[in-house]
């Protein structure tokens, strides 16, 4: 298994261009289903769980190709309903093709996605609301069997702003009878950029980031071009890197208005913010001040996916900082790496008590989940002496070329037994 090897406290500076958001291009995939022709897709990210969605299409029938940064999925033929287990496995957010499939074939097969490294992770809320848009749903021996080949629209309120329960929906509705309205509808600007996806191809869709989205149900549906949206997330990561080694990084190709709570949240902490709607430059504090209370919530809140990179950075405060993680139950598994480290951190249910540390110091320690993996290369970055990150494969999930990036711009770190990443 690979392993980061990183040497501590390097300043860094330079530019990063930031790629296609993970959260957008996963369903836009599993959407590129729905039309049952040719979808050309611009400015996806080249991580492995993107490689795991085009094996699962693959898989189901569709032909797909990927030259850099670009992914053409013919979609016009289908072989099967069943989305392979193994796959599901490997990738949770699969579950999103529940939606697609439903619409498209009327019945679709997927395993139980179960738990993972955040949390419990239900899916209940997709569920109901499957059913209130008329499909039958079987449960049995871990596979989940949904049929329903006359959609139609329906009232649904969800109990919390999911954003895979949004996005399923908005899926499973497009082509039924009638109108669907989402209420309670998660907020996200991926939840945005499927909408657009979705009325690119012909779709009827309204109101997507606020809380109430409209789907007016369409006959049929078109091929399309699509860029998907910068990650935010990796945008976010970036900044903390620049904030947590006193450096000055410049990020482009990002959409400033997605991140607004992160800039907020680091300015709290010292950095110098300077940024168009589409670049921006960020300058680390000499001292970084710790932040009274981050709470993690649902756009436009502090993201979760957030919450391990910034935890990162406190430790490093002059003072104490209270963390609270308001979306999923497990997510602090990061803690008990980054204590490893020199970090002085207590757990009280769903808070972290952050006192920030004069240094941190290099420690072997292991990625348990993409963000926090993520987070302890940020705390490797500022640490004296080397720090190993274990368990990487966490990490390519959801970032392209993070060492080749962060070596760009001065950090000295490197990936032990370079295993050829899995081809298309
Ligand atoms: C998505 C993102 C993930 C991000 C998260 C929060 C993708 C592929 N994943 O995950 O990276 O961290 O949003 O922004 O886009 N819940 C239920 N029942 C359900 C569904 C959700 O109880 O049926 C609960 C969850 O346990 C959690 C909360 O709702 O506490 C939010 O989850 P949700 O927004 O659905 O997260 P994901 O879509 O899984």
């Amino acid at each position: 298994m690979s392993k980061y090897i990183i040497e501590g406290s390097n300043k860094l500076a330079g530019e990063i261009t930031v790629r296609g958001a993970k959260n957008s291009v996963l369903p836009i995939l599993a959407a590129s289903i729905l039309n049952n022709n040719m979808n050309i897709i611009f400015n996806i990210p080249d991580i492995s769980d993107l490689k795991v969605m085009v094996k699962i299409l693959k898989a189901i029938g569709c032909k797909v190709s990927v030259v850099e940064n670009i992914v053409t999925i013919d979609s016009r033929n289908l072989d099967t309903v069943r989305i392979p287990e193994e796959l599901v496995r490997e990738m949770r957010s699969s579950i999103i093709l529940m939606g697609a499939m439903l619409s498209r074939a009327g019945e679709v097969e997927v395993s139980y996605p179960g738990g993972c490294e955040i949390g419990v992770r239900p899916i209940d809320f997709h569920l109901k609301a499957l059913k209130q848009l008329g499909a039958e749903i079987e449960e049995s021996h871990g596979f989940i069997y949904c049929k329903g080949k006359n959609l139609k629209g329906a009232d649904i309120q969800l109990d919390y702003p999911s954003v895979g329960a949004t996005e399923n929906i908005m899926l499973a509705s497009i082509r039924a009878k009638g109108t669907t309205f989402i209420r309670n509808a998660a907020r996200e600007p991926e939840i945005i950029d499927l909408e657009n996806f979705l009325n690119a191809i012909g779709g009827k869709v309204y109101g997507a980031g606020t809380s109430v989205i409209r789907i007016d149900g369409v006959d049929s549906l078109s091929s399309v071009e699509h860029t998907i949206i910068p990650d935010r997330i990796v945008t976010g990561t970036y900044m903390v890197a620049s904030a947590i080694t006193k450096g000055e990084i410049i990020l482009k190709n990002i959409q400033v208005e997605h991140i607004q709570s992160i800039i907020a949240k680091l300015r709290e902490t010292g950095c110098s913010i300077y940024n168009n709607c589409t670049t921006l430059k960020i300058i680390g504090p000499k001292n970084i001040s710790p932040i009274e209370s981050l709470q993690t919530m649902p756009y436009p809140g502090v993201p979760t996916d957030m919450q391990a990179q910034m935890m990162a950075l406190l430790t490093l405060s002059n003072g104490t900082s209270v963390v609270s993680e308001t979306i999923f139950e497990n997510r602090f598994k990061h803690v008990s790496e980054l204590v490893r480290m020199g970090a002085n951190i207590r757990i009280l249910g769903n808070v972290a008590v952050i006192k920030g540390v004069g240094e941190l110091t290099g420690a072997k320690v292991t990625a348990k989940d993409l963000r926090g993996g993520a987070a302890l290369v940020l705390a490797g970055l500022a640490a004296e002496g080397t720090t190993i990150v274990d368990n990487i494969s966490h990490i390519d999930r959801g970032y392209e070329k993070l060492e080749q990036n962060l070596l760009s711009i001065g950090a000295n770190i490197r990936r032990t037994n370079k295993q050829l990443l899995a081809a298309y």
